[in-house]
């Protein structure tokens, strides 16, 4: 498709714009949106047959819903407010958002991917029975997604992502359902994590969701998975356990 980057660079800008930047949450967003476009784009450059500036403007709209999830409850938590990927569709394609990152129009499929794309971005599992091509842009956004968060959850404290003290953290066990996710390889569905130390194996367990080996590349060349596995812990159990995922993570 033929997209005039600047111009939706601009339109997003001067949406967020509306928005306070000073607010912390607001500017991880931000941020999160630049990173998940350009890792759209290289993802898609290694897929056959999908259209890089079409993935790099699913990645730029993705969490469009976040800034006004944010302004009308003061959460990212979509469990005790709104369904931020619905929230951001709505307003994009309902009610006329998109005209703002799209003034010419884009062409009827186009739309429906982008919408496609955006919905099912933050679901357990996409939607069954979509058309290749839809499924493939869910997949390119959804593992750019996963690779961002993996990021963030490298770069930022774990004290300060999971609201717990560096004691608590030490001395947390990890649950065996949660390590039954890792053994099967499979996301950990949110009731299943209890334990401070759940939630970093839940997250590493991201790792098993990716779909394009190019994304699996991406997070072993920039070292998050290595990163959240030199865990440091006090309890014996959990030491042991991150030792055997540790061995076992990139094994196919
Ligand atoms: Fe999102």
């Amino acid at each position: 498709m033929m997209l005039n980057r600047n111009a939706v660079t601009a339109a997003f800008e001067d949406y967020v714009s509306g928005y306070n930047a000073q607010d912390p949450k607001i500017k991880l967003k931000i941020d999160h949106t630049t990173r998940v476009a350009a890792l759209c784009e290289r993802i898609a450059a290694d897929v056959t047959a999908a259209d890089v500036e079409l993935a790099w403007l699913c990645g730029m709209l993705h969490d469009i819903g976040r800034f006004e999830q944010v302004r009308r409850y003061g959460t990212f938590v979509d469990a005790v407010s709104v369904d931020h990927a619905a929230l951001g569709a709505d307003l994009l394609f309902k009610e006329g958002l998109m005209e703002r990152f799209a003034p010419d129009g884009l062409p009827p499929a186009e739309l429906c991917i982008l919408e496609t794309a955006i919905r099912n971005h933050s679901r357990y599992r996409i939607d069954a029975g979509l058309g290749e091509a839809e499924a493939a842009y869910c997949h390119i956004l959804r593992d750019a997604d996963k690779i961002d968060i993996l990021r963030v959850n490298c770069d930022t404290p774990l004290e300060d992502i999971y609201n717990v003290t560096t004691e608590q953290l030490r001395a947390s066990p990890v649950s065996e359902a949660v390590k039954d996710c890792f053994r099967n390889r499979t996301a950990v569905l949110r009731s299943l994590k209890q334990h401070p130390a759940d939630y970093v194996v839940a997250h590493l367990c991201l790792v098993f969701e990716l779909v394009y080996p190019i994304s699996r590349e991406i997070v072993r060349e920039q070292g998050y998975a290595e990163k959240m596995l030199a865990f440091q812990s006090d309890n014996a159990d959990t030491k042991a356990w991150f030792s055997y995922m540790r061995e076992r993570i990139w094994e196919q």
